[in-house]
């Protein structure tokens, strides 16, 4: 977990009280950007992060680190890539980032380029043989800050192997108190069902950020959802709340998805991002690459909108109100975002 260690990023320490927009980064020259790694990462995030017109902007760090569970059961709806390009836009703000890939997939392992392969020391080890975290983060290739705890096929068994342990619903939690490393996120990605394995998630994170696809049907099984967040929060980790929603592979140029991402935000208010991510060939072409679109192409919309997100979600958790950029991303209707079949 985050100690009081001070590390090197642009990410500003939280100072007590409340903040406004234009304390943020003091310590850093608005004028001159900070040096960036002669990397092509380090470049890539410096040319992403000039083209938000932000350079020089540092994001407040949480106090504690934040536990952030990306769940919701319907498979397809962006939860892998929403927790990779999440986590590595708040790696590339200067957090330090650890996802958990907790879906036997293994999707996330892939796109953040991490050996995955059955005999790769796995979540799978940690849920079930009580292995420590430690012994399986890895550190993601190029993107400085930011590590994956892998998964591997093993982990599809792990559903009915954990039926039988103790403490069946709290071994992720448990794992996750006991790693020492100082952390700022951790983000963890669900598989698309309800078991333990999503338990484990909800009972280790305080936060739920459940991602919706602008889509017919965006909204049915959330119910179950919430219904299992609320069980969740009554019986066995009473910190857990739905956090953040963010919309997903936003289509501007359509009716539907203005009208779903507007049933959104009428049923969860000031839960939902104003930033919504979307549709973009970039984003779904990264994975295969091993890569996030942060480092496969910094300057596209896809990317931006991420950065954009992280810079929103980071805000919110010190509780900063966010100021939408006007001409780029992250406005919800503006179709520029929007790459279409490109
Ligand atoms: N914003 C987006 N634009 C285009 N394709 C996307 C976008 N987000 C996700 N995808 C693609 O949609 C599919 C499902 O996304 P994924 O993140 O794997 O969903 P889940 O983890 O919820 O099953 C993947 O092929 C992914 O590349
Ligand atoms: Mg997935």
């Amino acid at each position: 977990m985050r100690s009081d260690a001070n590390i090197a990023g642009p990410m500003t320490d939280p100072v007590p009280g409340p903040r406004t927009e234009s304390s943020f980064g003091e310590d850093v020259s608005r004028e001159t950007p900070p040096p960036m790694d002669d990397t092509p990462i380090g470049r890539a995030a410096q040319l992403a992060v000039e083209a938000l017109g932000r350079a020089g902007e540092g994001l407040p760090r949480p106090e504690h680190t934040r536990v952030i569970v990306v769940a919701n059961q319907k498979g397809g709806v962006g939860k892998t890539t929403t927790t990779v390009n999440l986590a590595a836009s708040l790696a590339l703000h200067g957090g330090r980032v650890l996802v958990v890939d907790l879906d036997p997939q293994g999707n996330a392992s892939t796109a953040l380029g991490i050996d995955h392969h059955a005999e790769v020391p796995s979540i799978y080890d940690v849920l079930v043989d009580s292995r420590p975290l430690a012994e399986v983060v890895q550190p993601v290739p190029d993107v400085e800050g930011l590590f994956c705890a892998p998964a591997t096929i093993d982990l599809a068994g792990a559903e009915i192997e954990l039926v039988s342990l103790v403490a069946r619903e709290s071994r992720l939690q448990r794992a996750i108190q006991a790693y020492e490393q100082p952390l700022d996120y951790i983000l963890i990605d669900c598989p698309p069902s309800l078991g333990l394995l999503t338990v484990n998630a909800l009972v280790a994170g305080a936060e739920v950020l459940i991602p919706i696809q602008c889509e017919y049907y965006a909204l049915e099984g959330l119910g179950q959802l919430l219904r299992n967040v609320d069980l969740v929060r009554g019986h066995l980790n009473p910190e857990l709340h739905v956090s953040t929603i963010l919309l997903t592979m936003y289509d501007g140029r359509t009716r539907l998805a203005s009208q779903v991402a507007e049933e959104v935000r009428t049923h969860f208010g000031e839960e939902v991002l104003r930033t919504s991510i979307p549709r973009s060939v970039r984003i779904s072409e990264a994975p295969s690459y091993g890569q996030t679109v942060l480092t496969y192409d910094p300057g596209s919309s896809g990317a931006l909108s991420y950065l954009e997100a992280a810079r929103e979600l980071a805000l919110k958790g010190v509780g900063v109100s966010y100021d939408a950029p006007h001409a780029h991303v992250g406005a919800q209707n503006n179709p520029s975002m929007v790459e279409g079949t490109q």
